[in-house]
């Protein structure tokens, strides 16, 4: 049965961690300056810019991504093989993936230059993405309904808590050198131009060939066929993508066939208390 594991006020999806590894990635892990992390809040693009990461690396050559497993390529960082996987990793850069809270992130990040970007999407399209999820994936409880889910979503007692937290929390980076703020939105309306604005920002210069061929096998369509990169090499125990696959719909906006006009005014209003003193402004806020 779907437990989760709470560390410092924060639930993990327990069967991928257990509070030493937790404790072990706050306290104990040493960032190196040359690493690149990957950082979401659950369903807001993770595996697409882990896909972009890894070809990003490979300059373009999709043979990486295609014979080794998203999950070795940019392994996560809150893990229980955070210590065999990433410690003892000898490719520079390393691609660290993670989910995990601000407040609750390595501490030696402080210390270093690596380089962190940080995706977001909009929050309604991350609820119906998590829905799906939770229905699918043994590490999520199985909602009731998706008017429950909303409900715990809004007050943050969801795993990795409150999206409102999450976002605000990363935000606080916003202006430093080493931070990248990127979006599913501007990935979704524009892969190319996010490519080539994560490639910069990565200090990679490329051609329009390399350009080319990193936006092709980051396509919705190249993923979903990409068993190393969709997570059908999970067996359906840990995901059932007969139940609803990961690569689901791959679209913006999609929040408006789920919300009844009530959830929509209701979840607008939290985020607008919630997000009040944000700067930012979203591509769903304009
Ligand atoms: P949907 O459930 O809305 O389809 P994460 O990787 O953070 O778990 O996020 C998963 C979401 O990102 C899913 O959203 C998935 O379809 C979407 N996604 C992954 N790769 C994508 C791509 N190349 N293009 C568009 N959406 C993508």
């Amino acid at each position: 049965m779907c437990e989760y594991i709470p560390y410092k006020g924060i639930d993990f999806p327990h069967l991928s961690v257990t509070l030493k590894d937790l404790n072990f990635m706050e306290n104990e892990f040493q960032v190196r300056d040359d690493d690149i992390f990957n950082v979401t809040y659950p369903k807001s693009g993770t595996t697409w810019v882990a896909e972009i990461l890894s070809l990003i690396d490979t300059n373009g050559d999709p043979t990486w991504s295609k014979t080794i497993p998203n999950w070795e390529r940019v392994p996560w960082l809150e893990s229980p093989d955070t210590v065999e996987i990433l410690q003892n990793k000898k490719e520079i850069p390393r691609l660290i993936t993670s989910h995990v809270p601000k407040q609750l992130f390595c501490k030696s990040l402080a210390r270093s230059k690596a380089k962190v970007i940080y995706t977001v999407r909009n929050p309604k399209d991350v609820l119906v993405s998590l829905y799906y999820f939770s229905k699918m994936s043994v590490y999520y409880k199985d909602p009731k309904s998706f008017g429950d889910l909303m409900e715990k979503f809004l007050t943050g007692d969801v795993p990795y808590g409150s999206w409102f937290d999450h976002v605000t929390g990363w935000l606080e980076l916003v202006g430093k050198d080493n931070f990248l703020l990127n979006t599913y939105e501007d990935l979704y309306w524009d892969l190319r131009g996010s490519v080539l604005r994560i490639s910069k920002f990565l200090g990679k210069k490329f051609d329009n060939a390399v350009i080319d061929s990193i936006v092709e096998h980051a396509t919705f369509k190249s993923m979903k066929e990409n068993d190393m990169a969709n997570f059908r090499l999970l067996p359906n125990v840990y995901m059932d993508q007969d139940k609803s696959p990961f690569m689901r719909k791959g679209v913006t906006g999609d929040w408006k066939n789920h919300f009844t006009v009530a959830q929509s005014e209701r979840f607008d209003k939290v985020y607008r208390e919630k997000m009040h003193d944000c700067t930012v402004k979203f591509p769903w806020d304009r």
